[in-house]
């Protein structure tokens, strides 16, 4: 297929696209570089400079025969949307209806969409379904949800095939690509800045919480096994015309903030000193994905669940960044 990758020079945008290729794909990467990195963009994807609220670039993309649109292209930091809810609402959601208005003019009815486990907020239990109430705890997880009941109209009037995807914490790297956000706010890439003798102490926020060891657990989906979950939406939405299938991704097990910085000494060999720190607002206690909705009707699976497998390909990454 001929495939529209909006955000392909970002973390999982470009992980993404490199899967894309490596199935035979055409890709054409439209990134305005606002985050990502243009050497993320793997060699063989054509890539253009340039927003997603630029509706004249994205109709003379997308009149080139594009067959489906997979949308990364927003932004993504809860603290950043405290602060500034316009720029959430204009370019997560704004950014989405602007995707759609040209996919409809260019009669290009497919799409994936990176949606949140944001969208949940404080969860009544966990594991988490898709069923769960949607009752976000920041700006950043309204547009997400607002993203996906765009998405879902337009499916439902216009005939759009499309799938959003839930994202619990994505981790680890994959095909040479991994995390290099600035400033870098997760948990994983933030304790190896410290294995690598880049910040003197790894801060844990909260340590008050109800859990056995007192941090905040997360569920952590590699990277690849994320990648595989697009390949299987993207086929998905070939036989969805007119329906919006939702899918929360996560490997279905939680790790401690505790739990991960020690995989990381494990992983890395060196000591990673903590510093502990208040709660940081709006973190959930705990929040796991059950995945059980896309297993059943994708045939999706954790294939690399484990933590420190997680953590040695960031590692990696890391070490093959910054030269050791
Ligand atoms: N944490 C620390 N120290 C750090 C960084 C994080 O203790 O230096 C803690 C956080 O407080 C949290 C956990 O580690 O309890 C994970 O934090 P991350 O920042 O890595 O990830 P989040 O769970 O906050 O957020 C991720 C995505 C969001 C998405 C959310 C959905 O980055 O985009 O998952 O659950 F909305």
């Amino acid at each position: 297929m001929r495939l529209l990758v909006v955000g392909g020079a970002g973390y999982i945008g470009s992980v993404v696209t490199a899967r894309l290729l490596a199935e035979g794909h055409q890709v054409v990467v439209l990134d305005d570089l606002s985050t990502g990195h243009e050497d993320a963009v793997p060699e063989g994807a054509e890539f253009r400079l340039g927003s997603i609220a630029d509706r004249k670039a994205l109709a003379s993309l997308l009149s080139g025969g594009v067959d489906a649109v997979l949308h990364f292209a927003a932004l993504s930091l809860v603290g950043e949307s405290m602060a500034q809810p316009e720029l959430y609402w204009g370019n997560n959601v704004g950014g989405t209806l602007s995707l759609l208005t040209s996919m409809r003019e260019a009669g290009v009815r497919r799409l994936v969409f990176s949606s949140s486990a944001a969208v949940y907020g404080e969860p009544d239990s966990n594991p988490i379904p898709e069923d769960a109430p949607t009752r976000p705890t920041s700006p950043y997880g309204n547009s997400k949800l607002a993203a996906d009941l765009l998405i879902g109209d337009e499916a439902r009037a216009h005939g759009l095939g499309a799938v959003s995807l839930r994202y619990f914490n994505v981790a680890g790297a994959a095909l040479g690509r991994g995390e290099r956000h600035n400033p870098e706010t997760h948990l994983i890439p933030r304790v190896l800045e410290v294995a690598a003798g880049r910040a003197e102490a790894a801060l844990v926020f909260g340590t008050d919480y109800p859990t056995l060891d007192g941090t905040a657990i997360r569920d952590y989906i590699h990277v690849d096994d994320l990648a595989q979950a697009h390949l299987l939406a993207l086929a998905a939405t070939g036989g969805a015309p007119g329906r919006h299938l939702v899918y929360n991704l996560g490997s279905g097990a939680g790790f401690s903030v505790l739990e991960v910085i020690g995989a990381a000494r494990d992983v890395t060999g060196r000591p990673i000193p903590i510093r502990h720190q208040p709660r940081r607002p709006g973190d959930p206690a705990v929040l796991v994905a059950s995945s059980q909705r896309i297993a059943a009707e994708l045939g999706w699976v954790a294939r690399r669940p484990a933590m420190a497998g997680m953590v040695a390909d960031a590692w990696e990454f890391l070490l093959a960044r910054t030269g050791g």
